[in-house]
């Protein structure tokens, strides 16, 4: 059964072998999808305990002689995962490569009035491709398209369950091409499709609007082009390859600061922002979803990009984040708002020569969040469609917060091992729970650095209580096995708690 992206009622899944499925990732460094490279990137796999790698795929490899193509990457990268019992998530670096054309053939470089670059406002040169050269994308179809035909051939046993198309589209030191032929576009009428009032209304537009970019769009015209021009080009590219072969198919964002609205002279501009949603979705309804790419720092921020992209027309998929402890606490809330996975950047050690040791301890604070929820990764990604599962992650105030469960209000502190308010305060805001609902007193809660109280709300407003039972322990073949019961010391001082490494817990409460 392919790979398929399935929504009910504004939540979504990953369908892998029929069933929802999460994607606990890890990418590989830029250049590290080579043959050559390999047991280092298999290392990290290793180690991190991940079920999905992602790496790319070179244009330029693929495809280093016009229309000659190189398929042995495919083939490497295919097997391997199987040996290594991990599913692919294959990168598409063509005509974008972080904003630049860095990753187009060689024949296509040395080719610059065929396939030009971007022009500055003052006829500068712009180091981005320009999206309005029907020769570049015809070329970039061309070679997609045989990618996924190939790719249908080889993996019947759908190793690959998703293709990202591009990287990071948009462009660095020009909010658009200004070359005579965008010019010409840029002055004449914007297009019906982006004319239609739900979508003006969700660009803050109004409704009756109608004419020229600048008319309608105004400070913001020279950027919707662009995200316009595009999301057009990157739609026809993964139109064209899921004709061939339909698995999912996404395209990731350099973002911008969700939380001051600049303007796109401050951030990669056209790529799939949180502002310019809208208009991918309607110029490129090939791609099943836009995803961010989390490399802004503070809680406040990571969470407002988890909740942009998290829409009842967008799938949330994290393809990337930084490497860094604070980071792993990301998964949780990206699970609790339905997310399909979650992925750190740059797994493998990149040719530097790390011992197996360095590399274990590099990866480590991803590797134990892995470690945890692996093995109940299907029931969660369950869970987590049904819209089950809910989730708080420390802030850099280390502040107590809660989570509403209905008949329950859970109170969650920050802190080490420690009993009660006597907890040692966490040197870095790394705590986090996450919280499975299995039945109205019945929970899954696993989580590091914290511990949890219950208050009763709702129907249970004012009646005593306790905890029935509180087991630790962990999920096998679907059902929880219980390693020990919690109680006395372990529950009296402040509720359960968690320390560095995530533990999973089965919690039982009862009033009286
Ligand atoms: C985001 C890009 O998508 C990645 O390919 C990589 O360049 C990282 N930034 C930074 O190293």
């Amino acid at each position: 059964m392919i790979p398929a992206i399935i929504e009910k009622d504004g939540r979504h899944a990953l369908l892998v072998d029929g069933r929802p499925f999460l994607i606990l990732g890890g990418q590989a460094h830029n250049s590290s999808g080579w043959p050559g490279m390999m047991p280092q990137l298999w290392l990290a796999v290793e180690k991190l305990h991940l079920n999905t790698l992602e790496v790319p795929l070179y244009w330029e490899q693929i495809e280093a002689q016009p229309g000659k193509f190189d398929f042995s990457l495919i083939d490497t990268l295919v097997n391997q995962a199987r040996e290594h019992k991990v599913r692919l998530v294959l990168l598409w670096f063509a005509t974008w490569k972080n904003g630049s054309n860095h990753y187009m053939p060689e024949w296509m470089k040395r080719d610059a009035e065929k396939y030009p670059n971007t022009t500055g406002k003052n006829g500068q040169p712009i180091d981005s491709p320009s999206p309005h050269v029907n020769a570049t994308m015809g070329a970039d179809i061309k070679a997609f398209t045989e990618v996924m035909r190939y790719l249908k051939k080889v993996d019947n046993r759908h190793t690959v369950i998703m293709v990202q198309v591009e990287n990071e589209t948009g462009s660095w030191g020009s909010v658009r091409d200004y070359s005579a032929r965008a010019q010409k576009l840029f002055e004449g009428p914007v297009p019906s499709e982006l004319l239609k009032p739900a979508v003006l209304k969700a660009l803050n537009v109004p409704a009756v609007a109608a004419g020229s970019w600048q008319k309608v769009f105004g400070d913001r015209a020279d950027e919707y082009f662009q995200a316009w021009s595009i999301a057009s080009f990157v739609g026809q590219v993964a139109a064209a390859g899921k004709k061939e072969y339909p698995l999912p198919m996404y395209t990731n964002a350099a973002l911008r600061d969700p939380l001051t609205n600049p303007m796109a002279n401050t951030y990669e501009s056209g790529g799939p922002t949180d502002n310019v949603i809208p208009i991918w979705k309607v110029a490129a309804p090939a791609l099943d979803l836009v995803a961010p790419d989390i490399y802004l720092q503070g809680s406040e921020r990571v969470l407002k990009v988890i909740d942009l992209y998290d829409r009842p027309d967008n799938t949330l998929f994290v393809p990337e984040a930084g490497l860094n402890h604070e980071n792993a606490k990301y998964l949780f809330p990206v699970i609790a708002h339905g997310g399909i996975g979650f992925s750190p950047f740059g797994i493998d050690d990149n040719g530097r020569g790390s011992t197996a040791e360095e590399t274990e301890k590099r990866l480590a604070p991803f590797a134990q969040e892995y470690e945890a929820v692996a093995p109940m990764m299907r029931e969660l990604a369950q869970w987590s469609f049904e819209g089950k599962v809910k989730a708080v992650v420390e802030h850099e105030d280390h502040a107590e917060q809660t989570i509403d469960l209905g008949s329950w209000q859970v109170i969650i502190s920050f802190g080490g091992m420690g009993r009660g308010n006597a907890a040692p305060q966490n040197a870095q805001s790394i705590g986090k729970t996450m919280i499975v609902k299995l039945e109205e007193n019945k929970f899954v809660i696993t989580g590091t650095l914290c511990h949890l109280t219950f208050k009763p709300t709702g129907n249970n407003s004012g009646k005593t209580w306790q905890y029935l039972k509180v087991e630790e322990g962990r999920y096998e073949n679907g059902v929880f096995k219980s390693l020990r019961i919690l109680n006395g010391d372990e529950t009296d001082f402040g509720g359960p708690g968690f320390g560095t490494t995530p533990t999973v817990l089965q919690v039982s409460l009862i009033t009286r």
